[in-house]
């Protein structure tokens, strides 16, 4: 079991910055990465659609001997995550969570933090619940259309800069921003620029690479090769 791959999932090309993280921390590993085309975006639909899109994720990996699944996306983590863990309680199965605690910790006293999300997330009770506990210091900003926009510019991120500076400029005086979806890590330039450089980013998928080591370490179920690993990429079609 333990030189069996570990799956990872999102809507799309988002949790690719999540793969990344986890190759970087773990390179010896097999991945296989699934990106759900036929149901992007989850951040519109209602959470038992976005339910059947990620249960059906991991039906797919497991049935393809992944040892782990990531959930590398946010808005599959905080919609479906119980529901994953119960039909699959005896596997490692890590997800997503936007970087709101590190950033709150973190958080100037008289400074605020913008958290960008999903419709999806911010209608979530895990997320709202994580943010309670930020004293309304971070902010959650909806964006029912920035991942899709992202996924269909990926290779031109340039192009969005106007969408992108639009939604930033209510918040220009933010001290951060909270990356609340992965599919935004492809925007941190576009945020670095809006704000001169001088902004804090918070990433979640670091951490969710972090856990996934530990979780395999816990469970003795860390690769054995020495080979550099190797990713296969799958995807979904309507
Ligand atoms: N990348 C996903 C996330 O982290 C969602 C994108 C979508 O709406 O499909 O939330």
């Amino acid at each position: 079991m333990r030189n069996n791959p570990i799956g990872v999932f999102d809507s799309g090309a988002g949790g690719l910055n999540v793969l990344r993280e986890c190759r970087q921390l773990l390179p010896d590993e097999k991945y296989i990465y699934l990106a759900d085309t036929a149901n992007m975006p989850y951040g519109t639909k209602p959470p038992e659609q976005i339910k059947r899109a990620a249960c059906g994720c991991c039906a797919t990996l497991f049935s393809m001997n992944c040892k782990a699944v990531v959930i590398a996306c946010n808005t599959a983590t905080v919609t479906a995550i119980d529901d994953i863990r119960a039909l699959y309680s005896t596997r490692v199965v890590v997800g997503l969570e936007p970087a709101v605690k590190p950033c709150f910790r973190e958080l100037g006293k008289k400074e605020y933090a913008v958290a960008l999300v999903t419709e999806a997330t911010y209608r979530s009770d895990k997320f709202a619940r994580l943010i309670q506990t930020c004293d309304r210091r971070i902010i959650p900003v909806a964006q029912p259309f920035l991942a899709k926009l992202i996924e269909d510019n990926v290779d031109s991120i340039d192009r969005i800069e106007h969408e992108v500076f639009d939604i930033l400029s209510p918040y220009r005086d933010a001290g951060a921003v909270v990356l609340g979806c992965s599919h935004y890590t492809y925007i941190v330039p576009l945020i670095k620029k809006f704000y001169a450089g001088g902004i804090k980013i918070y990433d979640g998928a670091a951490g969710a690479a972090a856990r996934l080591r530990y979780c395999l370490e816990l469970s003795a179920g860390l690769s054995q090769g020495k080979n550099g690993g190797s990713v296969r990429f799958i995807k979904t079609r309507k």
